[in-house]
């Protein structure tokens, strides 16, 4: 009897642990089930992440030859070829995008235009000349941007896509002057808050620009008054192409702006493109050409400016580097411009 007791409560406990384990067995599987399904969502964002962050590092460094062309000479003129460089950003470990940088000279330019953000080390100076040197022999303009003035600075790309950069005045300086100096003894012409005039390829340009507007460096009132009129070319060059300076050069009578600072975008969308400029310029325009037009006022000459009444061309490189806390490029290689001026018809 005693047995029969002891074993019908066998019997009921091997029953109970039974069905307590097929429960939390149940229970463990669906625990699996989750976790599994959270562990490849997981996984997947993070290959996802590695391979944009792996495909962003490669692109930075393929670096890209645009071959642009607009019409802003006078009827009848030859063509005339500008190399745009922008963006350089080197440190003396660049010797790839030196090597590039030189090749450069074979396309034979009538000029050549720097729009600034040359430097990233303070002892870049001689990586600088060394990358530009087989054109130097060429005439050239320059203008300085912040990065040229100050030791590159951690980048917070959040704040970056919410606003323009500002100025950390805890950052060293550097060897700018260096700079200035080496590309001037080679007949280079600084713009940074300077006007003149300059022959390229037979013609006659009358030139101008700004020190950067992104730093307030800039000091239009210096260089303004209306562009020579009788001058092939009325260039205007700045490093940060914002809207105040674009306007300027406009109502001035530019017909063409160059400038860099944008990156193009830096981090763009396939199949949409710049997010960000960091500066006031809007993101449609944040590389290549397009118009800057001044909206007519309701008053007096309604015409749009530039030299064929349409607005003054403005061409904006995506440069060659980045900021050496944020080497990555996505949708937005590094570049170099051949615009190929031609006569207005
Ligand atoms: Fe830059």
């Amino acid at each position: 009897m005693v047995f029969r007791v002891v074993g019908t409560e066998l019997a009921w406990h091997c029953c109970e642990v039974r069905r307590q384990w097929g429960r939390s067995e149940l229970r463990g599987r669906g625990i699996v089930v989750g976790v599994s399904r959270t562990s490849t969502t997981v996984l997947g964002v993070v290959g996802a992440a590695t391979a944009g962050l792996a495909w962003s590092v490669a692109e930075a460094h393929r670096y890209t030859l645009r071959r642009r062309e607009t019409a802003v000479l006078p009827a009848g003129q030859p063509r005339l070829r500008v190399l745009h460089i922008s963006d350089l950003h080197l440190t003396p470990r660049h010797q790839g995008r030196v090597e590039w940088v030189r090749r450069l000279a074979a396309l034979d330019p009538d000029l050549v235009v720097v729009t600034g953000d040359f430097l990233a080390h303070r002892e870049a100076v001689p990586t600088v000349m060394d990358a530009l040197d087989p054109l130097l022999d060429r005439p050239g303009l320059f203008v300085l941007g912040s990065n040229d003035y100050y030791e590159p600075g951690i980048v917070r790309p959040w704040r970056y896509l919410m606003a323009p950069s500002a100025l950390d005045k805890q950052r060293a300086t550097l060897p700018w002057g260096d700079l200035v100096k080496g590309l001037g003894s080679a007949g280079w012409l600084d713009l940074s808050n300077v006007r003149g005039t300059i022959e390229a390829g037979g013609r006659h340009l009358d030139v101008r620009g700004v020190d950067d507007p992104h730093i307030h460096r800039d000091r239009y009132d210096e260089v303004a008054g209306a562009f020579d009129a009788d001058a092939d070319l009325a260039l205007g060059v700045t490093h940060a192409p914002y809207l105040r300076i674009l306007d300027a050069m406009a109502d001035d009578g530019a017909g063409l702006v160059l400038a860099g600072h944008t990156h193009g975008g830096q981090l763009c969308i396939p199949g949409y493109g710049a997010l960000v400029t960091n500066c006031d310029l809007p993101p449609a325009q944040a590389s290549g050409l397009s118009r800057h037009a001044r909206p007519w006022n309701g008053s007096g000459d309604p015409s749009f400016g530039g030299v064929d009444g349409r607005g003054t061309v403005l061409h904006v490189s995506a440069g060659l580097g980045t900021s050496p806390y944020a080497p990555v490029r996505f949708a937005c290689p590094p570049e170099a411009t051949l615009l190929t001026l031609t006569a207005i018809d």
